[in-house]
């Protein structure tokens, strides 16, 4: 297992160009079960989660092929069946199950795994493709559905924190392909969904509403091939962000959306960092002396729960008293405990985690816990004086592409090594 050893305290300065959207990738590479046609998927970042997905549709029968940052699939014949090892190991496989059911109408897919961030149930996606007709089973640790055929249907999907991300993913996909008309009602509004729509319009999908909490699918016959560019990592955009504004440096990262990226960029303002957008580019230099912040995270548009972490490291640079509130994942502070070995003063009070900032970090061993976890660890390294260990990236390999490199790129010392 790799770490990365950073020398912290030097701050970032550069350009940085941002990758294609991981959560956008993983649920359009699970949309080409839909069709027998070839698909190419462009802007494709590659993570170890990417490849785990090519894994998972070639074990279900179709070919894949990685070309730089392309990837060409094609299932011409699909299995039901997916590898229970494989879709376990990955949250994200269980988009698989709506163009499986859609297409095959029999899906067995093993229930992907809790994780640290919290329970991560799959009861809407199975409400959801239920109301579409499913018969559904959990046996031996599988979901198996079946349907004679799937049919339209009004469904809300909203649960106990709001929409689903990968649930409307799902129900979307096996819309697509279901006899009339499907209307999702508090449908997650998350531009990843947005992307995928569009992929599945180019596939001749009936879609409208993406990006709002009502979505409506007409279902056709049959899906063709398409050629798909996926949007960019608005999660990566931000993390480099946040580390150029804790680093107290200037960073100008390329190729993003801003316009995917207005609770963050607003929350680093507020935070007194410097943040200007030049189309697709935004430049971040911390502005003078950093300022307490109150964030809670939330659906889109809100601010995200995959940019709390690495915003928590800033906000123990600010003086005074920042307070996180978590509203999508209940345990998701794994990382408190390792920023707090770096010097940072936080005490988690139920959802809210409350950041004592203006503290100067200093290096030590860390561990990686999740993806997002492992970011911030990195930027606190960044920062710290002296030199920080994070164990365990492979979490971090799952998300961002070529992070190390990246951040060499803009003057970091990090290094990998191998345990
Ligand atoms: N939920 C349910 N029942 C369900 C599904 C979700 O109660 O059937 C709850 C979850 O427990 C959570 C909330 O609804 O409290 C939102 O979860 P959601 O389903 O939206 O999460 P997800 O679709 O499984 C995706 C991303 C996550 C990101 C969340 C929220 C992918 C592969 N994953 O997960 O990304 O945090 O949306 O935006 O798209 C990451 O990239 O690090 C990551 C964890």
């Amino acid at each position: 297992m790799d770490s990365l050893l950073i020398k912290g305290g030097v701050p970032l300065h550069g350009e940085v160009r941002i990758s294609g959207a991981k959560n956008a990738v993983l649920p359009i590479m699970a949309a080409t079960l839909l069709t027998a046609e070839p698909c190419t998927i462009r802007r494709v970042p590659q993570l170890s989660d990417v490849q785990f997905m090519g894994q998972i549709l070639k074990s279900l029968g179709a070919e894949v092929q990685f070309d730089g940052d392309s990837v060409s699939i094609q299932a011409k014949k699909v299995r039901g069946v997916g590898d229970y090892e494989l879709i376990r190991k990955m949250r994200g496989s269980i988009c698989i199950l709506g163009p499986l059911l859609a297409r095959l109408r029999k899906a067995k897919v093993s229930l992907p795994g809790g994780c640290v961030i919290g329970s991560r149930p799959i009861d809407l996606h199975l409400k959801g493709l239920r109301e579409l007709g499913a018969r559904i089973e959990i046996l031996n640790g599988y979901v198996s559905a079946t349907t004679r055929k799937l049919v339209g249907a009004d469904l809300f999907l909203g649960g106990r924190s709001g929409p689903t991300v990968l649930g409307t993913a799902n129900i979307m996909m096996a819309a697509t392909l279901a006899d009339g008309i499907t209307i999702i009602e508090s449908a997650a509004c998350e531009p990843e969904v947005v992307d995928l729509a569009v992929f599945l319009r180019a596939m001749g999908a009936k879609i409208s509403g993406e990006g709002s909490p009502t979505i409506t699918v007409t279902g056709v016959k049959t899906l063709h091939g398409a050629d798909h560019e996926v949007i960019p990592d608005r999660i990566e955009a931000a993390t480099f962000a946040v580390a150029a504004a804790a680093t107290g440096g200037e960073v100008t990262i390329q190729g993003s959306r801003p316009d995917h990226m207005h609770a963050v960029l607003d929350k680093l303002r507020e935070a007194g960092v410097r943040v200007e957008r030049n189309g697709t580019s935004l430049t971040v230099r911390r502005g003078g002396r950093l300022k307490p912040i109150d964030i809670t995270t939330l659906p889109y548009s809100g601010f995200p729960t995959d940019v709390q972490a690495q915003m928590m490291v800033l906000m123990t640079l600010s003086p005074g008293i920042s307070i996180i509130t978590e509203r999508i994942f209940e345990s998701r502070f794994m990382h408190v405990s390792e920023i707090s070995r770096l010097g940072a003063d936080i005490a988690i009070e139920g959802p809210s985690a409350i950041v004592k900032g203006g503290k100067r970090l200093s290096g030590a061993p860390v561990m990686a816990s999740d993806l997002r976890a492992s970011a911030a660890l990195v930027i606190a390294g960044l920062v710290a004086r002296g030199s920080t260990l994070v164990k365990r990236i492979y979490h971090l390999d799952r998300g961002y592409e070529n992070i190390d490199a990246k951040l060499k790129k803009l003057g970091a010392r990090v290094e990998r090594v191998a345990d």
